[in-house]
């Protein structure tokens, strides 16, 4: 993995290509690659590092009437998972005589025995990667017909792939196939440009056709033919992208995280937005597809998700329970596949994913629907593979997220499962009144965000005091807990200090041995049902000396007395405590990983969308 692009057309390849990688830098990656195809065969540069640093030696070792020749071409950002980040292991890779190229993401489970055998038949190998294996395996499949070789080929792989090749000998057309690892094609007006995310697409067309698990398509500049692996042709509907370019730009911004955090008003807005239901006091959530009846009868939640994701499914937990009295389990999607759930009919699943991409949670709701329980998914991207496997689902609505640390997406997916609590709730046990008091407070939501955002220069001067430390606690309480799990994950994340989030009250049973006046605790001691426990915790961090960042509701004294550092939040309830506070920690940890001099947007050895379990 990471990303991929490619092109068949009439304009100059190179720059397109290079463009392409570009959008899809966000994604995180360590090296990148592109082949093209000029009248003399292919050309093939690769280098460790950066885009910037690849579009360098493409100038240093190409011609100019070399890349103005060429109109088809493929290309390739990597995130190793085979072989070190090195030259040789990053893609496009290529057979032996140099005609064929291919890039891959996903990962071929069986490379090492194709490798072995195509090895005991001479072949040369010159990577470390799973992904040359399958390389070679097309071109011993191939006698002429590129499509029919790639399609051999991937009969003989184990294992998911989102792949593009091309060779010297097919100068207009090029061969892609998924599965399990997503490609979108973008039929423009006589080119037609392929990728692993439309966002390296809507600059040249907002036509889009996503393909499908064992899809396989032949792309010329007209556009593709797709089939299965078996040759039985599909089809396969045009969608129209419907972001503005802009919102994948950084907009003034110093990074696309900063941007994003400032944007949370403005996307939890447009994730709330025609979803409340005044008159009934619930919630509108036609995309779930479910009438009141079959949601009442739902009897446990299972919600399975990654990483950020998995911290909103946590705050889930008390949202399901505390207003629905639904019991409700948050899964890390990986450990689920492999558990053997117990569900039935009357388990819904809700699946957690800003990309609706992530490996492990696709592999969740797959199983689930094995296991015949109700799936829904709740994703950002519209069209991704979660959300059309699950086939029942929310939107979030929080526009493209870029930065490599989610921050929008989280807010915006606590958001849309307060509204599906308020919704569950509604056909349970809460009344009327007490939906539209909910439903109030969730119209309020993107105002509370704003009055935390206008806190940011007193949050970067905190910061700024931080930023040298080690290590950091964030501790919290009750619904606060995932919150802090999440407070710790961004700031280890972006600014590589090491954080660990904890219930406030666990610290005494061992973590506590490591603090002293160097091991800071950033407490979140809302104004909420649990507020003088957490403040007894902190009164333990004092006394081992830990510096104290505490996050305080407006004009509560008594909190702030115990803190050395104040960050204020507004007033909220319990069900809108976690959303402020992200937010909060957010700029916190921006703004420390800022004083450090990180790569914000792009952190190492970090990707955005997880597509290998
Ligand atoms: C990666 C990203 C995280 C993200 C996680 C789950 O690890 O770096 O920021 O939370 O995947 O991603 P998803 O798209 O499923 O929410």
């Amino acid at each position: 993995m990471c990303g991929i692009v490619g092109y068949v057309g009439t304009r100059p390849v190179v720059d397109i290509l290079v463009n392409g990688l570009r959008r899809l830098e966000y994604r995180g990656y360590d090296s990148a690659g592109i082949a093209f195809c000029t009248p003399t065969g292919l050309r093939i540069v690769k280098e460790v590092g950066k885009v910037a640093q690849l579009e360098k030696k493409l100038i240093e070792v190409t011609t100019e009437a070399e890349q103005a020749s060429a109109h088809l071409g493929i290309a390739h950002t990597r995130w190793a998972t085979h072989g070190l980040p090195t030259e040789a292991n990053a893609h496009p890779h290529v057979t032996r005589c140099g005609e064929l190229a291919l890039v891959h993401n996903g990962i071929i489970e069986n490379y090492a025995s194709i490798r072995k055998q195509l090895e005991s038949h001479g072949t040369v190998f010159c990577s470390q990667t799973d992904t040359e294996a399958l390389a070679h395996l097309i071109g011993a499949y191939y006698k002429g017909d590129l499509l029919a070789a790639v399609s051999q080929a991937l009969k003989k792989v184990e294992g998911t792939y989102g792949i593009a090749v091309i060779s010297a000998r097919h100068p207009k057309e090029m061969v892609v196939a998924r599965k399990g690892s997503p490609l979108v094609i973008g039929v423009g007006d006589q080119e037609t440009i392929v990728a692993s995310d439309v966002s390296a697409i809507v600059s040249h067309t907002r036509q889009v056709i996503y393909l499908q698990d064992g899809d396989i398509a032949l792309i010329t500049e007209e556009g593709p033919q797709i089939y299965t692996l078996d040759n039985a042709s599909v089809h396969r509907p045009v969608a129209i992208v419907e972001w503005e370019i802009g919102a994948a730009e950084k907009g003034g911004y110093e990074h696309f995280m900063l941007k994003e955090i400032f944007e949370q008003p403005q996307a939890l807005q447009n994730a709330i937005r025609g979803r409340l239901d005044i008159s009934l006091g619930t919630a509108i959530l036609s995309g779930l597809n479910m009438n009141p009846r079959e949601l009442a009868a739902v009897q446990r939640l299972i919600i399975v998700a990654c990483g950020t994701s998995l911290h909103a499914g946590m705050v889930g937990k008390y949202l399901f329970e505390g207003l629905a009295s639904l019991p409700t389990d948050p899964e890390q999607a990986a450990e689920f596949r492999y558990c053997n759930p117990i569900l039935g009919p009357n388990e819904l699943v809700v699946a957690l994913s800003q990309s609706g991409e992530t490996a492990d949670t696709l592999a969740a709701v797959r199983e689930s629907i094995q296991k015949g329980a109700l799936v829904a998914g709740l994703c950002n991207v519209v069209g991704s593979t979660i959300a059309r496997e699950a086939g029942r689902g929310i939107y979030l609505h929080a526009g493209p997220e870029i930065g490599v640390a989610s921050t929008k997406a989280f807010t915006a997916q606590v958001t849309v499962l307060l509204m599906l609590a308020l919704k569950l709730g509604r056909c349970r046990r809460l009344s009327r009144e007490e939906g539209l008091s909910l439903c109030q407070e969730i119209a309020a939501i993107p105002t509370l965000i704003e009055i935390v955002l206008k806190q940011a220069p007193c949050i970067e001067k905190i910061a700024a005091k931080y930023a040298t430390v080690k290590n950091a606690f964030f501790i919290g309480r009750g619904i606060l807990y995932p919150t802090a799990l999440e407070g710790a994950l961004k700031l280890k994340e972006i600014s590589y200090i090491h954080a660990e989030g904890y219930q406030a009250a666990e610290l005494k049973h061992g973590p506590i041995t490591l603090l002293d006046e160097h091991f800071p605790v950033i407490a979140l001691l809302n104004d909420i049902p649990g507020k003088e426990k957490t403040l007894g915790n902190v009164q333990e961090c004092r006394a081992r000396k830990a510096p104290i960042v505490g996050l305080v509701t407006e004009g509560d004294h008594e909190a702030e007395q115990v803190c050395d550092d104040v960050i204020s939040l507004p007033r909220t309830t319990v069900y809108t405590a976690p959303v402020v506070t992200a937010v909060a920690l957010q700029l916190f940890a921006y703004y420390v990983a800022r004083a450090r001099g990180c790569e914000i947007d792009q952190p190492r050895n970090l990707a955005k969308s997880v597509t290998v379990e």
